[in-house]
């Protein structure tokens, strides 16, 4: 009697001496098996979307929801039943996620970004001192691509000075490998509290930031306290790991390719987009849920079952990029790439992201030309398990 054949799990190997590429079994997939069943952490079995297509296709259709997240599908520990909490955007679907997402909107457009730009510049060059005051060694994911964004979400959040060590020791918690279950609900219910305490204080003394205007234009339909508290959260945790890791891989890439460093600070925008698309740091892809029968490709999906879109196969499918796995800087539409994902609930913080891209990559190798590993290759650390891809530590000296 031969045994049942049992559904293959999600890969998640990467290819052994090759950090940047995604786990082998895509390219195998997206020619013989575009779209077919794998086995998640959390215990489900889901459709695998593995062609460019196929993924822009699932992504813009409103017949799909993202209740479960874009993660829950790689946490063991998941509830696939857990009720969505008002304010948490990535989860909601349609009225409710439009008006959200509207409110917010408003805060991300290119003019409102580009009046960051100075204070990511100055922050970046602050870290940069810091780091070269040190005797010519230093981590770069502790002292600089870890604390920038969180800096950058303070300044969103409108968190005082005063306060903005505590707020980073503490998001650094939050998204940190090595903090356990409990160190990691102590930092939400810390940050939930310290929140909720700082959005009542600017509904009485709004100041010149994104969430006093997002409680002050909230006239005839205001958001709620959860709410407001929600989604601080949620750009917390949607924007620190995911900027924080590309920072530094994408330093670690420039190290290591020939002419990348003099292409970046050439044409900045245009080597950050072939980053993004090349190092998809959401590295298991995002997860929705069928509520009707669709066609993906040639494959059927019921009502009821889960997909997940494969953001890193999808960046790497030679019928989207030519050359796909050869990191060119010279690509002819650098943007249609999808690793800030695709359609309703495409990242909203992708602008900023750019402009935090841009200048700390910029800088770091303006000022500090001669930067190198200060380790060999093969002592570096990756982040194979976690839902946003990266380097645990990126020892790097100068001089
Ligand atoms: C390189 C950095 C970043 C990457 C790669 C990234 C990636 C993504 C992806 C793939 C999604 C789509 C999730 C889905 O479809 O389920 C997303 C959504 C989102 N991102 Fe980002 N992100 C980055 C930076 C940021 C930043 C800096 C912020 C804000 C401070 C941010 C805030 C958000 C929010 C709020 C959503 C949910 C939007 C919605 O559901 O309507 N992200 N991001």
């Amino acid at each position: 009697m031969t045994a049942a054949p049992t559904t293959p799990a999600l890969p998640t190997t990467r290819p052994a001496g090759c950090p940047f590429d995604p786990p082998e079994d895509y390219a195998t997939r997206r020619e013989t098996a575009p779209t077919s069943k794998v086995r998640c952490p959390a215990g489900m079995d889901a459709h695998l979307v593995t062609r460019y297509a196929d993924v822009r296709a699932v992504l813009a259709d409103r017949t799909m929801s993202s209740r479960g997240a874009s993660s829950v599908h790689v946490n063991p520990d998941a509830d696939l039943d857990e009720e969505v909490s008002p304010g948490s955007i990535i989860q909601l679907d349609g009225p409710a996620h439009s008006r959200l997402r509207k409110k917010v909107m408003a805060e991300f457009t290119v003019r409102r970004v580009e009046a960051l730009r100075g204070y990511v510049q100055e922050l970046v060059e602050s870290h940069l001192d810091a780091m070269l005051a040190k005797p010519g060694r230093a981590d770069l994911v502790a002292d600089f691509a870890l604390p920038i964004p969180s800096l950058v979400i303070c300044e969103l959040l409108g968190v005082p000075y005063a306060d903005r060590s505590r707020f980073q020791t503490q998001s650094t918690t939050l998204v940190s490998t090595d903090a356990t279950r409990e160190e990691k609900q102590r930092a939400y219910d810390e940050l939930s509290g310290y929140l909720a305490e700082l959005f009542t204080e600017k509904q009485g003394n709004p100041q010149d930031d994104l969430f006093s205007r997002l409680i002050s234009a909230g006239a005839g339909d205001p958001l709620t306290m959860e709410e407001l508290v929600v989604l601080g959260l949620s750009l917390l945790v949607a924007g620190h790991e995911t900027t924080a890791n590309m920072i530094a891989l994408s330093t670690l890439v420039l190290l290591e390719h020939q002419g990348a460093q003099d292409a970046v600070l050439a044409a900045p925008d245009r080597a950050v987009e072939e980053l993004l698309r090349y190092l998809s740091v959401v590295q298991f892809g995002v997860l929705r849920y069928a509520t009707a029968d669709v066609r993906v490709g040639t494959q059927d999906v019921r009502a009821g079952e889960w997909l997940v879109a494969a953001l890193n196969s999808a960046n790497r499918d030679e019928a989207a990029f030519p050359g796909a796995d050869e990191l060119d800087f010279g690509r002819e539409s650098p943007r249609t790439h999808v690793a800030f994902g695709f359609g309703a609930h495409q990242c909203i913080g992708q602008q900023l992201a750019r402009v935090e891209l841009q200048e700390a990559l910029t800088r770091l190798f303006r000022r500090v030309p001669g930067l190198r590993l200060a380790v060999p290759r093969e002592a570096l650390v990756y982040k194979h398990n976690t839902l946003v891809y990266g380097v645990r530590e990126l020892p790097v000296a100068w001089g």
